[in-house]
């Protein structure tokens, strides 16, 4: 199959990178599964080194989130990692802004025991978690892309299903309604980033 050459698509992909913002404010709308399915589907195909697909999802929706912040709150552990002075209040800040959000994708990658290869796994895993957040921002979903120490936590991935043992935690994907102003944050100009030989 060759490459189909959409002026078009282009212009649509363009559109949704730079609509992509990091958003936080969620107003406690649903999502329902199938939509959560169509972007995994988006995660599904992104490029993979060795075909190895390392990305795992564990999906929490309204009543698993309900039930996470009841998890969160009672692991005192949790609460303490990894600076306990200011752990706590990043617990509590996380508590409030849990039950605005649809949906969390908590996303972690397969460690490979070859440190070359682990590096591409992760990087593999990220283009997932970059098509889960241009596909929701396609759909009209707010989305954050979160590596906060309480949700990144062994007992929190444990917690979802993840085996901490094989597994690291790469993002927690926050989806919800928003309609907060999120200016872009600046970026470095193309001059300084790249060359052209
Ligand atoms: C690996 C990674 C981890 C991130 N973790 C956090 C986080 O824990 N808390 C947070 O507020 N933003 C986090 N972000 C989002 C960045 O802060 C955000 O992308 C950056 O401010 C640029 O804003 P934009 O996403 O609207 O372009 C993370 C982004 C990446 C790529």
């Amino acid at each position: 199959m060759t490459v189909p050459v959409h002026p078009s698509a282009f212009a649509a992909i363009g559109e949704v990178v730079a609509a992509r913002r990091t958003r936080k404010a969620f107003n406690g709308s649903a999502v329902d599964r199938a939509t959560v399915e169509q972007l995994l589907e988006l995660a599904r195909w992104a490029p993979t080194h060795r075909m190895h697909q390392p990305w795992r999802f564990a999906v929490l929706d309204q009543p698993a989130i309900h039930r996470l912040i009841g998890f969160l709150q009672s692991d005192p552990a949790i609460a303490a990692t990894p600076d306990p002075a200011k752990a706590q209040a990043k617990l509590a800040k996380l508590l409030e802004r849990l039950p605005g959000a649809s949906a969390l994708i908590q996303t972690t990658w397969v460690r490979h025991p070859d440190p070359a290869i682990d590096l591409e796994d992760h990087a593999a895993a990220a283009a997932a978690v970059q098509n889960i957040l241009l596909g929701a921002t396609a759909l009209g979903l707010a989305s954050y892309w979160s590596t906060t120490a309480a949700l990144a936590h062994p007992a929190t991935l444990r917690w979802c299903g993840c085996d901490p043992a094989r597994e690291s935690h790469l993002a927690c994907i926050w989806l919800g309604g928003s309609t907060e102003d999120a200016p872009p944050p600046p970026r470095k100009p193309l001059a300084e980033i790249a060359r052209f030989l």
